[in-house]
């Protein structure tokens, strides 16, 4: 039996309608930029496999490092113990993150933010504080899908079914923009009246903000400009409130830097790490914090301690695979890999014939009429895509060349050329 019909009989797809989905495309082997089909047919992964995927497909480096680590001690409880990877990831991050100097472990992007959400309210808890209990975030944005996640992404579309379940969250509009936006300075200062009046009406109750700064991924790569983040930050923390920056999908060199925050002048309470932490080879997230808010948790034993935890928490092959991703992503050619997908995406995208272009770092979208047609087109030529909604989106792999990455947009200018005629 072929693998799509043993699949079809036992497995239950993330974010599938089982009855109507295309039947999955059956992958047998990854490498470099390209995923291989059972009939050996390749596919140049322009979505990186749901964002987590940094260095390429099976990268020997990593592999081998997970490999060796295997062999020296796959796992151990983390409560009560230690050990070398875990030490040694944090150890190398910290320099990244200035600021920063604690970091919790966990396993994808949505317990991170929980993580995040959690301590915040803890924070606020174990200082006698009880009037701080409503979260602030944007329209539209995307943190994950357990119940704290889907809570402060109430207004993302995917979670409204569970909204009666949600704990009490205050949004804010996201002014959403692209190459020659003519109205962004109307609807960044509609977005900062709609914060303002929140702020006056509920600032000593507010928690913290949580936000995805500079991309709103899940929302359909919508980018707003770093200055505007800038401002909502400051004015937030005017009031005491915490902020927590999600950067699950932004992190390790999505954005240009290593980190979003590198290009906005802001100081958060926590960044949220996780998909490209191990390079896309194993589950494995952080939530990082500082000494203020660590310390508010310190004191007799079981009295204001943070009582949450996973069974793989710091799992030492994730960590051992985070190290070795780290690594590879600090290499100058890296660098200059991320820089070249940056240029190539700026240069190619004014040929599409597609509204609202916009790129960040390594990430290209814009908007098309028909993406399912596209996606479908797209796929027969060995192109992976996965559009949100009406927005088609590239986030290639570093180990993407310019000259795979101006084949792709060809072949994407043809297949829309031609959708138009
Ligand atoms: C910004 C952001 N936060 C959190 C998550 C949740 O991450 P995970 O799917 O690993 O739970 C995602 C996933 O797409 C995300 O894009």
């Amino acid at each position: 039996m072929h693998l799509k019909e043993r699949d079809r009989k036992l497995i239950w797809h993330p974010f599938t309608q089982e009855k109507t989905a295309e039947p999955p495309i059956a992958i047998k082997r990854g490498y470099g930029s390209y995923l291989y089909d059972t009939d050996d047919k390749p596919y140049l992964d322009l979505i990186s496999s749901w964002w987590v995927n940094v260095h390429g497909h099976a990268h020997p480096d990593i592999a081998k490092a997970i490999h060796a680590q295997s062999m020296t001690l796959e796992h151990v409880i983390f409560a009560g113990f230690t050990h070398e990877p875990a030490v040694q990831l944090c150890e190398k991050l910290q320099p990244l993150l200035p600021g920063f100097s604690k970091f919790f472990f966990s396993d994808n992007g949505s317990t991170a933010v929980e993580v995040a959400l959690k301590m915040a309210y803890q924070y606020w808890r174990n200082q006698g504080v009880l009037k701080r209990s409503i979260f602030l975030s944007f329209d539209g944005g995307y943190h994950g899908d357990t119940f704290g996640a889907m809570s402060i992404g109430v207004k993302s579309g995917f979670h409204t079914l569970f909204s009666d379940l949600f704990f009490s969250v205050l949004t804010i509009p996201f002014p959403a923009t692209w190459n020659g936006d003519g109205a962004i300075e109307s609807k960044e200062a509609y977005a900062l009246e709609v914060l303002t009046a929140h702020l006056n009406t509920n600032g000593d109750t507010i928690v913290a903000l949580v936000l995805e700064p500079l991309i709103q991924g899940a929302n359909g790569m919508k980018m707003c400009r770093p200055a505007f983040v800038e401002q909502v930050v400051h004015l937030v923390q005017n009031y005491g409130i915490l902020v927590i920056l999600d950067e699950v999908m932004t992190g390790f060199g999505r954005t240009g830097t290593y980190f979003c925050l590198e290009q906005i002048n802001i100081i958060p309470d926590f960044v949220c790490l996780a998909k490209g932490l191990t390079g896309g080879f194993l589950p494995l997230a952080l939530t990082i914090t500082t000494e203020k808010i660590y310390k508010v948790f310190w004191d007799e034993p079981l009295n204001k301690y943070f009582a949450h935890g996973h069974s793989y928490t710091a799992n030492p092959l994730g960590c051992a695979a985070a190290i070795a991703s780290l690594d590879l992503l600090m290499q100058p050619t890296t660098i200059q890999s991320i820089q070249a997908i940056h240029h190539t995406h700026t240069k190619e995208i004014v040929h599409l014939p597609a509204k609202h272009k916009r790129v960040t770092g390594t990430i290209a979208a814009f908007d098309v009429e028909n993406p399912e047609t596209l996606k479908r087109k797209c796929l027969e030529q060995g192109l992976l895509i996965r559009p949100l909604g009406n927005a088609v989106y590239l986030l290639p792999p570093y180990s993407t060349t310019v000259s795979e990455l101006e084949k792709a947009y060809e072949k994407i200018k043809n297949i829309l050329c031609y959708l138009l005629k």
